[in-house]
């Protein structure tokens, strides 16, 4: 089954096509990042303004890059919710407006959801995960940790109570002077520091929950007391006073605490559930190189296969979307009606 998939929820347009949710026809992604670089952060409405300008010349080139006509495609999907309003609307009128020309069934995915299958996704280095699974979502707005007992079965058994931790790198990054995104400006800097510098406190939050936001205040307080600055000086004249090093040593910091925060509730996790068999990272973090490290040391230790996506496929992409699409026809969710999919959550597996 070949799935034309679109996923436009936050800063990429992106479509692909995927054969039987794991073989990868064609993936195009087309990143706003360099626009909103300059900016610090993601502007809604310039982001859809974007999304509108290529979502057609992305979805052109999908087909192409696949060699097939709407003819070959079995089924459209896309991503529906979580994310910004007016990306959204871009990716799922484009969607419904193909499947109802088309005359092909649509698929209308949760956003986490993809994350998540981007780890059946064939490529180089993957292994097929086994379940029962945990996932770790760990996105630019979210943070959770999901049992999964079979396919599409998801339950949520940890969640961020403030900031996701993605969105912490982000701002960690604004206060050290680090580009936007924050992640792969801090993984980067990060090879260059000593993480043992500084000393940055663990939140003592219960059970499988996390909370990111102290950790971004305790890194602003650090950086202000190393810079001999008064704690009233505003985050962003920051990046004047700090050296490269104290950067690099600041990024290191942050980093390996927010990763022990990470990797110490799936260990607790485990504990709690032993009959898993395979841990799987999904979300823009787990491109990080650092976590990965981590997560396979001290994870599979405990006889648990760690999984993660292939680079390319951790941030947002719609090759994932197709995967999800695939694993819902699989297991018998029904298409969506094209006349009615909106951005509302459907089969939601967060409160978004
Ligand atoms: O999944 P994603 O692409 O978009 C959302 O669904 O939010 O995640 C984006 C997040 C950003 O906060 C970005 O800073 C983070 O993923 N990120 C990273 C790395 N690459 C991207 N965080 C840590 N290390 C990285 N290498
Ligand atoms: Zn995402």
């Amino acid at each position: 089954m070949k799935i034309l998939a679109i996923e436009s929820s936050c800063d990429e347009t992106a479509a692909a096509v995927v054969e039987d949710g794991v073989r990868i026809l064609s993936n195009v992604v087309v990143s706003q990042v360099d626009i909103f670089a300059a900016y610090g952060g993601v502007i809604p409405e310039v982001a859809a303004r974007s999304h509108l300008e290529v979502i057609l010349p992305v979805v052109h080139k999908a087909l192409d890059d696949a060699g097939l006509t709407k003819d070959g495609i079995d089924a459209v999907a896309v991503t529906h919710t979580p994310g910004l309003m007016g990306s959204l609307l871009i990716g799922t009128l484009t969607a419904r407006m193909l499947a109802i020309l088309w005359e092909k069934p649509l698929f209308a995915v949760h956003h986490l959801k993809s994350h998540i299958y981007a780890n059946w996704l064939e490529s180089g280095t993957s292994q097929v995960p086994e379940f029962p699974l945990l996932a770790l979502v760990i996105s630019g707005g979210h943070t959770q940790i999901i049992y999964m007992r079979e396919h599409n079965q998801f339950e949520i058994i940890g969640t961020t109570r403030d900031d996701a931790v993605g969105e912490c790198f982000d701002k960690v990054a604004k206060i050290l002077g680090l580009p936007y995104p924050g992640g792969p400006a801090i993984d980067q800097a990060a090879l260059h520091g000593d993480k043992t510098r500084y000393k940055l406190p663990q939140p003592k939050v219960e059970g499988l929950d996390f909370s990111f936001s102290g950790l971004k205040t305790a890194v602003l307080r650090a950086v202000q007391a190393e810079l001999k600055l008064p704690i009233t000086t505003p985050s962003y004249e920051l990046k004047e006073h700090i050296s490269e090093q104290q950067r690099n040593d600041f990024a290191a910091a942050f980093q390996e605490t927010a990763c022990n925060i990470l990797i110490n509730k799936m260990k607790m996790a485990l504990d709690k559930h032993p009959e898993v068999k395979t841990v799987v990272l999904a979300g823009g973090v787990s491109a990080s190189g650092a976590l990965r490290k981590k997560a396979k040391e001290e994870l599979s230790g405990t006889g648990v296969k760690v999984c993660f996506p292939e680079v390319k496929f951790a941030g947002d992409n719609a090759a994932m979307v197709g995967a999800a699409a695939y694993f819902e026809v699989v297991t018998g969710v029904k298409e969506t009606d094209p006349y009615k999919v909106s951005i509302a959550p459907r089969t939601a597996i967060s409160k978004d």
